[in-house]
Protein backbone atom coordinates (compact mmCIF):
# COMPACT_ATOMS: atom_id res chain seq x y z
CA UNK A 1 0.00 0.00 0.00
CA UNK A 2 1.13 3.51 -0.63
CA UNK A 3 0.56 5.35 2.32
CA UNK A 4 0.55 9.24 3.21
CA UNK A 5 0.53 10.41 6.60
CA UNK A 6 0.00 13.74 7.39
CA UNK A 7 2.33 15.26 10.01
CA UNK A 8 5.75 15.87 11.70
CA UNK A 9 6.04 14.65 14.92
CA UNK A 10 6.81 11.62 17.49
CA UNK A 11 3.10 10.39 16.69
CA UNK A 12 3.18 10.36 13.31
CA UNK A 13 6.54 8.37 13.19
CA UNK A 14 5.01 5.88 15.59
CA UNK A 15 2.04 5.90 13.08
CA UNK A 16 4.71 5.27 10.39
CA UNK A 17 6.57 2.49 12.39
CA UNK A 18 3.20 0.78 12.58
CA UNK A 19 2.79 0.81 9.25
CA UNK A 20 5.99 -0.86 8.51
CA UNK A 21 5.03 -3.57 11.01
CA UNK A 22 2.71 -4.96 9.56
CA UNK A 23 4.30 -4.75 6.05
CA UNK A 24 7.78 -3.77 5.42
CA UNK A 25 6.16 -3.74 1.52
CA UNK A 26 4.30 -0.17 2.65
CA UNK A 27 5.45 2.81 0.99
CA UNK A 28 5.21 5.29 3.28
CA UNK A 29 5.28 9.05 2.66
CA UNK A 30 5.06 11.50 5.09
CA UNK A 31 4.34 15.72 5.02
CA UNK A 32 6.31 17.11 6.67
CA UNK A 33 7.88 14.97 8.58
CA UNK A 34 10.59 15.52 10.04
CA UNK A 35 14.57 15.69 9.60
CA UNK A 36 14.39 12.55 12.17
CA UNK A 37 11.61 10.57 10.26
CA UNK A 38 13.46 11.39 7.27
CA UNK A 39 15.98 8.90 8.12
CA UNK A 40 13.72 6.33 7.72
CA UNK A 41 11.01 6.98 5.38
CA UNK A 42 10.69 9.65 2.63
CA UNK A 43 9.16 12.97 3.69
CA UNK A 44 7.71 15.64 1.77
CA UNK A 45 6.99 19.29 1.70
CA UNK A 46 3.62 20.07 0.81
CA UNK A 47 2.59 23.78 1.60
CA UNK A 48 -1.33 23.86 1.77
CA UNK A 49 -3.99 21.46 1.39
CA UNK A 50 -4.50 21.76 -2.51
CA UNK A 51 -0.48 20.51 -2.59
CA UNK A 52 -1.62 17.71 -0.76
CA UNK A 53 -4.53 17.23 -2.67
CA UNK A 54 -2.57 17.73 -5.63
CA UNK A 55 -0.21 15.41 -4.58
CA UNK A 56 -2.61 12.74 -3.77
CA UNK A 57 -4.23 12.74 -7.08
CA UNK A 58 -0.74 12.45 -8.72
CA UNK A 59 0.39 9.75 -6.54
CA UNK A 60 -2.79 7.83 -5.51
CA UNK A 61 -2.25 6.62 -2.48
CA UNK A 62 -4.56 4.02 -0.88
CA UNK A 63 -4.75 6.04 2.02
CA UNK A 64 -3.75 9.37 3.99
CA UNK A 65 -3.49 9.25 7.82
CA UNK A 66 -4.14 12.57 9.28
CA UNK A 67 -2.10 13.01 12.87
CA UNK A 68 -2.38 16.03 13.92
CA UNK A 69 -5.55 18.45 15.00
CA UNK A 70 -4.57 21.52 12.89
CA UNK A 71 -5.31 20.30 9.18
CA UNK A 72 -8.90 18.53 10.83
CA UNK A 73 -9.84 21.67 12.10
CA UNK A 74 -8.87 23.61 8.79
CA UNK A 75 -10.93 21.01 7.12
CA UNK A 76 -8.61 18.63 5.35
CA UNK A 77 -10.40 15.41 5.74
CA UNK A 78 -13.69 17.05 4.06
CA UNK A 79 -11.52 18.42 1.12
CA UNK A 80 -9.85 14.91 0.89
CA UNK A 81 -13.30 13.03 0.63
CA UNK A 82 -14.73 15.84 -1.81
CA UNK A 83 -11.72 14.05 -4.05
CA UNK A 84 -12.29 10.53 -3.07
CA UNK A 85 -9.14 10.59 -1.50
CA UNK A 86 -9.13 7.68 1.13
CA UNK A 87 -8.45 8.98 4.43
CA UNK A 88 -8.71 8.70 8.22
CA UNK A 89 -9.68 12.03 10.23
CA UNK A 90 -12.98 13.48 11.04
CA UNK A 91 -14.75 16.04 9.22
CA UNK A 92 -14.24 20.29 10.20
CA UNK A 93 -17.31 20.31 11.46
CA UNK A 94 -16.79 17.03 13.48
CA UNK A 95 -13.06 17.92 14.73
CA UNK A 96 -15.32 21.17 16.47
CA UNK A 97 -15.00 18.18 19.69
CA UNK A 98 -11.90 19.38 20.07
CA UNK A 99 -11.01 22.84 18.88
CA UNK A 100 -14.29 23.93 20.49
CA UNK A 101 -14.07 23.90 23.96
CA UNK A 102 -17.63 25.25 24.35
CA UNK A 103 -18.93 22.56 21.04
CA UNK A 104 -17.81 19.85 23.35
CA UNK A 105 -19.07 20.90 26.37
CA UNK A 106 -22.60 21.47 24.86
CA UNK A 107 -22.62 17.81 23.25
CA UNK A 108 -21.59 16.25 26.70
CA UNK A 109 -24.64 18.40 27.88
CA UNK A 110 -26.84 16.98 25.39
CA UNK A 111 -25.71 13.52 25.54
CA UNK A 112 -25.43 13.54 29.41
CA UNK A 113 -21.80 12.93 29.53
CA UNK A 114 -20.32 13.09 32.71
CA UNK A 115 -17.56 16.23 32.71
CA UNK A 116 -16.71 19.13 35.09
CA UNK A 117 -19.49 22.05 35.18
CA UNK A 118 -18.32 24.91 33.18
CA UNK A 119 -19.26 28.42 32.49
CA UNK A 120 -18.13 30.06 28.90
CA UNK A 121 -17.17 33.82 28.67
CA UNK A 122 -16.51 35.95 25.35
CA UNK A 123 -14.60 38.43 27.65
CA UNK A 124 -11.79 36.92 29.33
CA UNK A 125 -11.46 40.49 31.24
CA UNK A 126 -14.63 39.02 32.46
CA UNK A 127 -13.75 35.51 32.70
CA UNK A 128 -11.15 36.92 35.87
CA UNK A 129 -14.13 39.09 37.38
CA UNK A 130 -16.17 36.03 38.00
CA UNK A 131 -13.92 33.72 39.08
CA UNK A 132 -12.49 36.55 41.80
CA UNK A 133 -15.46 37.52 43.03
CA UNK A 134 -16.72 33.79 43.36
CA UNK A 135 -13.28 33.05 45.20
CA UNK A 136 -14.01 29.40 44.58
CA UNK A 137 -10.91 27.64 44.24
CA UNK A 138 -9.20 25.68 43.32
CA UNK A 139 -10.69 26.26 39.37
CA UNK A 140 -9.47 25.23 35.66
CA UNK A 141 -9.24 27.96 33.15
CA UNK A 142 -9.12 27.08 29.50
CA UNK A 143 -8.70 28.61 26.52
CA UNK A 144 -11.33 27.68 23.79
CA UNK A 145 -8.75 27.25 20.65
CA UNK A 146 -5.99 24.91 19.45
CA UNK A 147 -2.90 25.51 22.46
CA UNK A 148 -1.05 22.26 21.65
CA UNK A 149 -2.13 21.44 25.48
CA UNK A 150 -0.59 24.73 26.64
CA UNK A 151 -3.82 26.44 27.29
CA UNK A 152 -5.10 24.97 30.60
CA UNK A 153 -4.68 25.83 33.72
CA UNK A 154 -5.70 25.22 37.31
CA UNK A 155 -5.69 28.00 40.06
CA UNK A 156 -5.72 27.60 43.42
CA UNK A 157 -6.30 31.50 44.18
CA UNK A 158 -6.79 34.83 43.03
CA UNK A 159 -3.09 35.64 42.25
CA UNK A 160 -2.85 31.94 40.60
CA UNK A 161 -5.75 32.57 38.24
CA UNK A 162 -4.42 36.40 37.01
CA UNK A 163 -0.95 34.60 36.55
CA UNK A 164 -3.29 32.12 34.17
CA UNK A 165 -4.75 35.13 32.16
CA UNK A 166 -1.74 36.63 31.90
CA UNK A 167 -0.12 33.75 30.38
CA UNK A 168 -3.14 33.32 28.15
CA UNK A 169 -2.60 36.52 26.44
CA UNK A 170 1.04 35.57 25.93
CA UNK A 171 -0.01 32.33 23.85
CA UNK A 172 -2.20 34.72 21.70
CA UNK A 173 -5.41 32.70 22.95
CA UNK A 174 -7.46 36.02 24.96
CA UNK A 175 -8.97 36.90 20.95
CA UNK A 176 -10.97 33.75 21.69
CA UNK A 177 -13.22 32.26 24.44
CA UNK A 178 -12.13 31.15 27.84
CA UNK A 179 -13.93 28.08 29.56
CA UNK A 180 -13.99 28.22 33.54
CA UNK A 181 -14.15 24.86 34.74
CA UNK A 182 -14.99 22.88 38.37
CA UNK A 183 -11.71 21.25 39.25
CA UNK A 184 -11.99 17.24 39.01
CA UNK A 185 -10.39 15.32 41.48
CA UNK A 186 -9.27 11.83 40.74
CA UNK A 187 -6.84 10.35 38.32
CA UNK A 188 -6.44 10.55 34.77
CA UNK A 189 -6.08 7.86 31.35
CA UNK A 190 -6.90 8.40 28.08
CA UNK A 191 -8.92 5.52 25.35
CA UNK A 192 -9.03 6.10 22.06
CA UNK A 193 -11.95 4.63 20.02
CA UNK A 194 -11.91 3.96 16.39
CA UNK A 195 -14.85 4.73 14.75
CA UNK A 196 -16.95 4.70 11.41
CA UNK A 197 -19.82 6.94 12.86
CA UNK A 198 -21.87 4.17 14.44
CA UNK A 199 -19.87 1.48 15.90
CA UNK A 200 -16.55 1.71 17.85
CA UNK A 201 -13.75 -0.44 19.40
CA UNK A 202 -11.61 1.17 22.11
CA UNK A 203 -8.23 0.86 22.61
CA UNK A 204 -6.25 -0.41 25.67
CA UNK A 205 -5.78 2.49 28.20
CA UNK A 206 -2.97 4.77 27.89
CA UNK A 207 -1.87 7.35 30.61
CA UNK A 208 0.13 10.39 29.45
CA UNK A 209 2.47 12.50 31.87
CA UNK A 210 1.56 15.83 30.88
CA UNK A 211 3.12 17.87 33.21
CA UNK A 212 6.65 19.16 33.08
CA UNK A 213 7.53 18.40 36.20
CA UNK A 214 8.39 14.89 38.71
CA UNK A 215 5.34 14.26 40.80
CA UNK A 216 2.90 16.03 38.09
CA UNK A 217 4.00 19.43 38.94
CA UNK A 218 5.05 22.80 36.95
CA UNK A 219 3.37 23.62 33.43
CA UNK A 220 1.30 21.90 31.32
CA UNK A 221 3.05 20.43 28.36
CA UNK A 222 2.11 18.28 25.27
CA UNK A 223 3.27 15.56 27.09
CA UNK A 224 6.24 14.53 28.68
CA UNK A 225 5.55 10.47 28.48
CA UNK A 226 3.32 8.03 28.28
CA UNK A 227 2.63 4.24 29.78
CA UNK A 228 0.40 1.39 28.37
CA UNK A 229 -1.74 -0.53 29.12
CA UNK A 230 -2.94 1.04 32.48
CA UNK A 231 -4.77 -2.19 34.24
CA UNK A 232 -6.54 -0.43 36.82
CA UNK A 233 -9.01 1.47 34.28
CA UNK A 234 -10.09 -1.71 32.96
CA UNK A 235 -12.94 -1.93 35.82
CA UNK A 236 -14.40 1.31 33.87
CA UNK A 237 -14.09 0.40 30.45
CA UNK A 238 -17.84 -0.98 30.07
CA UNK A 239 -19.20 2.29 31.57
CA UNK A 240 -16.84 4.46 29.84
CA UNK A 241 -18.63 3.06 26.30
CA UNK A 242 -21.69 2.97 27.41
CA UNK A 243 -21.78 6.02 29.18
CA UNK A 244 -19.74 8.39 27.31
CA UNK A 245 -18.38 7.06 23.95
CA UNK A 246 -21.76 5.28 22.47
CA UNK A 247 -23.97 8.63 23.51
CA UNK A 248 -21.70 11.19 22.15
CA UNK A 249 -21.20 9.52 18.68
CA UNK A 250 -25.03 9.52 18.78
CA UNK A 251 -24.88 13.24 19.90
CA UNK A 252 -22.38 13.57 16.87
CA UNK A 253 -25.11 12.01 15.00
CA UNK A 254 -27.88 13.73 15.83
CA UNK A 255 -26.00 16.83 15.43
CA UNK A 256 -25.22 16.58 11.41
CA UNK A 257 -21.84 15.78 12.27
CA UNK A 258 -21.07 12.11 12.82
CA UNK A 259 -17.30 11.37 13.75
CA UNK A 260 -15.79 9.09 11.85
CA UNK A 261 -11.88 8.46 12.47
CA UNK A 262 -10.65 8.18 16.16
CA UNK A 263 -11.81 10.12 18.92
CA UNK A 264 -9.37 10.57 21.78
CA UNK A 265 -11.09 10.51 25.11
CA UNK A 266 -9.35 12.15 28.20
CA UNK A 267 -10.68 11.04 31.25
CA UNK A 268 -10.65 11.70 35.21
CA UNK A 269 -11.49 8.64 37.29
CA UNK A 270 -13.58 10.57 40.24
CA UNK A 271 -15.01 9.00 43.03
CA UNK A 272 -18.46 9.70 41.39
CA UNK A 273 -16.91 7.81 38.18
CA UNK A 274 -15.18 8.52 34.84
CA UNK A 275 -15.40 12.27 33.52
CA UNK A 276 -14.66 13.56 30.29
CA UNK A 277 -11.66 16.20 30.54
CA UNK A 278 -11.59 16.58 27.26
CA UNK A 279 -11.87 15.05 23.48
CA UNK A 280 -9.72 15.27 20.66
CA UNK A 281 -9.98 14.80 17.04
CA UNK A 282 -6.79 12.48 16.69
CA UNK A 283 -4.40 9.87 18.56
CA UNK A 284 -2.57 11.56 21.26
CA UNK A 285 1.20 12.36 21.54
CA UNK A 286 3.24 10.83 23.12
CA UNK A 287 0.27 8.34 23.75
CA UNK A 288 0.45 6.77 20.11
CA UNK A 289 4.46 6.36 20.46
CA UNK A 290 3.13 3.77 23.98
CA UNK A 291 -0.06 2.53 22.08
CA UNK A 292 0.69 1.73 19.01
CA UNK A 293 3.65 -0.49 19.25
CA UNK A 294 1.49 -3.19 21.63
CA UNK A 295 -1.32 -3.16 18.42
CA UNK A 296 -1.21 -6.70 16.68
CA UNK A 297 -4.09 -6.21 14.71
CA UNK A 298 -2.46 -4.65 10.97
CA UNK A 299 -3.26 -0.76 11.21
CA UNK A 300 -4.58 -0.57 7.76
CA UNK A 301 -7.53 -3.24 8.63
CA UNK A 302 -8.15 -0.77 11.59
CA UNK A 303 -8.23 2.25 8.76
CA UNK A 304 -10.11 0.15 6.25
CA UNK A 305 -12.79 -0.85 9.36
CA UNK A 306 -13.05 2.82 10.19
CA UNK A 307 -13.51 3.41 5.96
CA UNK A 308 -15.66 0.67 4.97
CA UNK A 309 -18.20 1.35 7.91
CA UNK A 310 -17.26 -1.94 9.61
CA UNK A 311 -15.68 -1.19 12.61
CA UNK A 312 -17.94 -3.30 14.04
CA UNK A 313 -16.63 -6.89 12.76
CA UNK A 314 -13.39 -5.19 13.59
CA UNK A 315 -11.53 -7.25 16.08
CA UNK A 316 -8.71 -5.50 17.76
CA UNK A 317 -5.76 -7.67 19.32
CA UNK A 318 -2.87 -6.30 21.66
CA UNK A 319 0.71 -7.85 22.82
CA UNK A 320 0.90 -8.99 26.27
CA UNK A 321 3.43 -6.62 27.13
CA UNK A 322 4.00 -3.13 28.30
CA UNK A 323 5.37 -0.08 27.10
CA UNK A 324 6.77 3.40 28.72
CA UNK A 325 7.60 6.25 26.41
CA UNK A 326 9.62 9.20 27.61
CA UNK A 327 10.06 12.25 25.71
CA UNK A 328 13.47 14.26 25.72
CA UNK A 329 12.69 17.61 25.77
CA UNK A 330 14.81 20.69 25.52
CA UNK A 331 15.37 22.77 28.52
CA UNK A 332 12.86 25.89 29.07
CA UNK A 333 9.77 23.69 27.65
CA UNK A 334 7.03 24.55 27.86
CA UNK A 335 8.15 27.85 28.11
CA UNK A 336 11.12 29.41 25.50
CA UNK A 337 13.82 27.32 25.04
CA UNK A 338 17.35 27.63 23.06
CA UNK A 339 17.79 25.24 19.95
CA UNK A 340 19.83 23.85 17.58
CA UNK A 341 21.81 21.98 19.51
CA UNK A 342 23.29 18.32 17.95
CA UNK A 343 21.63 15.27 19.23
CA UNK A 344 24.02 12.19 20.42
CA UNK A 345 22.21 8.51 19.24
CA UNK A 346 23.48 5.46 20.66
CA UNK A 347 24.02 2.80 18.13
CA UNK A 348 21.91 -0.12 19.37
CA UNK A 349 19.39 1.28 22.02
CA UNK A 350 16.56 -1.37 22.80
CA UNK A 351 14.13 1.53 22.64
CA UNK A 352 12.49 2.56 19.77
CA UNK A 353 13.04 6.64 18.81
CA UNK A 354 10.36 8.41 17.68
CA UNK A 355 11.48 12.08 16.39
CA UNK A 356 9.48 15.71 16.80
CA UNK A 357 11.46 18.88 17.32
CA UNK A 358 14.79 17.99 14.81
CA UNK A 359 16.19 19.33 12.16
CA UNK A 360 19.19 18.08 10.15
CA UNK A 361 22.60 20.47 9.85
CA UNK A 362 25.40 19.44 8.01
CA UNK A 363 23.94 16.31 7.98
CA UNK A 364 23.52 15.58 11.86
CA UNK A 365 20.23 16.25 13.61
CA UNK A 366 20.02 19.00 15.94
CA UNK A 367 17.37 20.20 18.43
CA UNK A 368 14.56 22.48 17.15
CA UNK A 369 11.52 22.24 18.83
CA UNK A 370 10.34 22.26 22.84
CA UNK A 371 9.65 18.06 22.69
CA UNK A 372 12.94 16.39 21.07
CA UNK A 373 12.00 13.17 20.45
CA UNK A 374 10.46 9.96 22.44
CA UNK A 375 12.15 6.62 23.25
CA UNK A 376 9.73 3.77 24.08
CA UNK A 377 10.99 0.77 25.59
CA UNK A 378 8.49 -2.27 25.79
CA UNK A 379 8.58 -5.42 27.70
CA UNK A 380 7.02 -8.15 29.90
CA UNK A 381 6.61 -6.17 32.72
CA UNK A 382 6.22 -2.06 33.25
CA UNK A 383 9.54 -2.48 35.92
CA UNK A 384 11.47 -3.94 33.10
CA UNK A 385 10.38 -1.30 30.08
CA UNK A 386 11.03 1.59 32.21
CA UNK A 387 14.48 0.31 33.27
CA UNK A 388 14.77 -0.31 29.43
CA UNK A 389 13.80 3.10 28.78
CA UNK A 390 15.58 5.44 31.19
CA UNK A 391 18.55 3.21 30.37
CA UNK A 392 18.37 4.72 26.79
CA UNK A 393 17.42 8.27 27.97
CA UNK A 394 20.94 8.02 29.75
CA UNK A 395 22.43 7.04 26.02
CA UNK A 396 20.71 10.08 24.18
CA UNK A 397 22.49 13.29 24.35
CA UNK A 398 21.69 16.86 24.07
CA UNK A 399 22.51 20.18 24.99
CA UNK A 400 19.92 21.05 27.72
CA UNK A 401 17.88 17.86 27.69
CA UNK A 402 15.22 17.45 30.33
CA UNK A 403 12.68 14.65 31.18
CA UNK A 404 10.62 13.43 33.52
CA UNK A 405 12.34 10.24 35.94
CA UNK A 406 8.88 9.40 37.04
CA UNK A 407 7.14 7.84 33.94
CA UNK A 408 4.91 4.65 34.94
CA UNK A 409 5.61 5.22 38.79
CA UNK A 410 2.04 7.04 39.30
CA UNK A 411 -0.17 5.43 41.78
CA UNK A 412 -3.74 5.50 40.26
CA UNK A 413 -5.82 5.36 42.50
CA UNK A 414 -8.43 7.56 44.17
P1 LIG B 1 -7.17 19.28 28.77
O1 LIG B 1 -6.30 19.82 27.66
O2 LIG B 1 -8.53 19.87 28.81
O3 LIG B 1 -7.14 17.79 28.89
O4 LIG B 1 -6.42 19.73 30.09
C1 LIG B 1 -5.06 19.47 30.31
C2 LIG B 1 -4.84 18.93 31.70
O5 LIG B 1 -5.34 19.85 32.67
C3 LIG B 1 -5.60 17.65 31.96
O6 LIG B 1 -4.89 16.56 31.52
C4 LIG B 1 -5.73 17.69 33.46
O7 LIG B 1 -4.55 17.29 34.09
C5 LIG B 1 -5.93 19.15 33.76
N1 LIG B 1 -7.37 19.45 33.81
C6 LIG B 1 -8.14 19.88 32.78
N2 LIG B 1 -9.41 20.05 33.18
C7 LIG B 1 -9.46 19.73 34.48
C8 LIG B 1 -10.50 19.71 35.46
N3 LIG B 1 -11.74 20.09 35.17
N4 LIG B 1 -10.19 19.30 36.71
C9 LIG B 1 -8.92 18.94 37.02
N5 LIG B 1 -7.90 18.96 36.15
C10 LIG B 1 -8.14 19.35 34.89
N1 LIG C 1 -0.86 14.12 24.88
C1 LIG C 1 -2.01 14.93 24.80
C2 LIG C 1 -2.55 15.14 23.47
O1 LIG C 1 -2.11 14.59 22.49
O2 LIG C 1 -3.50 15.91 23.34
Amino acid sequence: MKILIIGGGGREHAIAAAFTAENAGHEIVLSPGNAGIALEYPCVIMEGQAKIVEWCLREKPSLVFIGPEQPLAEGLADLLNEHKIPCIGPSQAAARIETSKIFAKELMAKANVPTASWTAFDDPGLALKHIIAKGNYPLVIKADALAAGKGVFIARSESEAQAAFQELSALCCTGSSVVVEEFLEGWEVSLFAFTDGEDFQTTLFVQDYKQIGDRDTGSNTGGMGAVCPILEAEPYRQQIEAEIISPILKAMRDAGCPYRGILYCGLMITARGPCILEFNCRLGDPETQALLPLLQTPLSEVCAAILQNRVRKLRLEWKDQYSVCVVLASAGYPGSFQKGFPIRLSKGLASRIYFSGVKSQLGSLITSGGRVLSLVALDESMEAARRNVYRDVGETDFTGKCYRSDVSLRLNAL
